[in-house]
């Protein structure tokens, strides 16, 4: 499709198409604080969003996921939510976000917003009033306040540990100054979880969906959306080997509790009064038949497979994973979403190794993501072959680093904010002499006004990806079928009439028949190096 001719199918409200515009859409995650700064703080905001949003149209995508701008004291940027129905000074105000919309949908891109339902800030109203009223009051319910352990309490009431470091409960000083009852914070202490059994905490998130719905926002993705529901008991578990977001066990009770999906029902009923709005969860389910349970037609619309994003560099554990997730989200009649990075997790020229290998593969990869059917989410930065950052210590900001008593390094690495031109940092990301994270003087070489210039950059390479997959019917289909291919490479067709096909071998391989429609890496005649792939039609 055209810009032009997806600006008026986002405006003209006309009645709901067959196929859901999210489908097959590539999303840009936008991390707020990193992506550009238009008020000189070092700190990036929605007008700075807005201000590039030419960029995101010349890259071709279709829709933005804004990372949380909600009101926040930013213990976790913004995943410790006090307003969820303002907007956070640091960003903006609810005019930026209202003029960020209208501007969007001109240019025919959708906007996500992210909503943070498993917990809130420690400063938000609720909690506030809970600190104030005393245990057992209504105000505490809506929380999981409970006695410590041991003679005078003064144990964790069970022995869960917080995702961030430390025990997942904080003791809390009664309004009589006495040491009182804990709260539970499976993040950091600052994000107390909620209480999904109280029936106001059901209403106020439906208040919340409105919210932004009625501000024409065209959908949410959410956070930790395997987390909300809690066993009432809060039992002890054994065996905490696997204390990750990323990795965490089967039986974990924080997780994946079959009451869950009431509440994804719920969220559900409220988007169904907005056709076009679509609910994105983070789902950290490894076993697939339980992850696609969230994607059954009353729950939500697509959910993250991280699958993809685990595999590493392996032809066979990328394979697998293409092939169980595709299987998954078949049996329930969902679609699947592909990711190759987000704000969580390394940088993928980082995970695939670093340097030329590690962007060569990342430049492969994203050729086998934006192959597949279903969604693509492309993390800022991924289009540039950004890398992580080793950063000091002294700069170091995620709650991981402190909590974990300084041996976990946190996720500040992936988080640093982009360059956009020019020979130094700040890189025209902000007028204030630094970013908020330091950027490494090597990315001169990767800034975005460098890489438009350059018909070989990855810039280039992602624009012109994300074109064909637009405009080519080979593309059409929602099954794959798979080639027989040489060790160390996958070769998969769409119905349609697209291949492609993936070294990650260590020899370079024959392409199979069809022209070369995309590459990579440069070929030599019909051969395809190691660290690359190539899209034949
Ligand atoms: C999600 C977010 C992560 C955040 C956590 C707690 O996993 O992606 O950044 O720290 O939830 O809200």
């Amino acid at each position: 499709m055209t810009p032009v001719s997806r600006a008026a199918a986002v405006s003209s409200g006309r009645p709901e198409p067959t196929t859901p515009w999210w489908r097959d859409a590539v999303f840009y995650q936008v991390y707020p604080r990193s992506f550009a700064d238009s008020d000189g703080d070092g700190i990036g905001d929605l007008a700075g969003v807005r201000s590039r949003l030419g960029y995101l149209e010349l890259l071709g995508v279709d829709a933005i996921w804004l990372n949380p701008v909600m009101r926040s004291p930013m213990a976790d940027h913004g995943y410790d939510v006090s307003d969820p129905r303002d907007i956070d000074p640091m960003f903006g105000d609810i005019s930026d976000l209202d003029d960020l919309v209208a501007d969007a949908h001109a240019r025919g891109l959708r906007v996500v917003m992210d909503l943070v339902p498993n917990h809130v800030s420690t400063e938000h109203a609720w909690f506030r009033e809970a600190l104030r009223s005393g245990p057992g009051s209504r105000a505490r319910r809506r929380f999981h306040f409970r006695d410590g352990r041991g003679p005078d309490g003064s144990e964790p009431p069970n022995n869960w540990p917080s995702l961030f470091g430390g025990p997942a409960w904080t003791r809390i000083t009664e309004p009589d100054g006495t040491p009182g009852q804990w709260y539970l914070h499976v993040f950091a202490p600052q994000q107390a979880d909620l209480n999904w059994d109280d029936a106001e905490v059901v209403t106020d998130l439906e208040k919340t969906l409105r919210f932004w719905l009625d501000k024409g926002v065209d959908g949410f993705r959410i956070d930790v959306a395997h987390g909300m529901a809690k066993p009432s008991d809060l039992p002890d578990h054994d065996g905490w080997e696997a204390n990750e977001l990323l990795g965490h066990s089967p039986d974990d009770p924080r997780f994946n509790n079959p009451e869950v999906h009431d509440i994804h029902r719920r969220i559900r009923q409220v988007l169904d009064d907005y056709p076009e709005a679509v609910a994105i969860g983070e789902i950290w389910v490894d076993d697939h038949e339980r992850f696609a349970e969230y994607l059954r037609p009353d729950e939500l619309h697509l959910a993250f497979d991280f699958h993809l994003t685990l595999a590493g560099w392996d032809a066979d554990a990328v394979r697998l994973s293409v092939e169980k997730g595709l299987a998954a989200v078949a049996a329930v009649q969902a679609s699947p979403t592909w990711t190759l990075s987000n704000h969580d997790v390394d940088r993928e020229v980082t995970r695939y190794g670093g340097g030329a290998v590690g962007s060569a593969r990342a430049r492969a990869m994203i050729l086998v993501a934006l192959a597949l059917p279903g969604a693509v989410f492309v993390y800022n930065g991924a289009e540039l072959g950004l890398p992580n950052v080793d950063l000091p210590d002294e700069v170091l900001q995620d709650p991981v680093w402190e909590r974990s008593g300084r041996t976990e390094r946190g996720r500040d690495g992936c988080r640093v904010p982009l360059p956009w031109e020019g020979g130094e940092p700040p890189f025209g990301f902000t007028s204030a002499p630094s970013a908020w994270l330091p950027q490494p003087p090597e990315w001169r070489a990767l800034t975005v006004e460098k890489q438009l210039e350059d018909t070989g950059s990855t810039l280039s390479l992602y624009r012109r990806a994300i074109e064909l997959r637009h405009e080519r019917a080979e593309f059409a289909g929602d099954e794959i079928g798979w080639y027989g291919s040489p060790p160390g490479c996958l070769a998969f067709r769409r119905p349609g009439g697209l291949t492609c096909v993936l070294n990650a071998g260590k020899v370079p391989v024959e392409l199979p028949d069809g022209a070369v429609l995309l590459a990579s890496a440069s070929l030599t005649g019909r051969t395809l190096p190691p660290d690359a792939a190539a899209w034949l039609v």
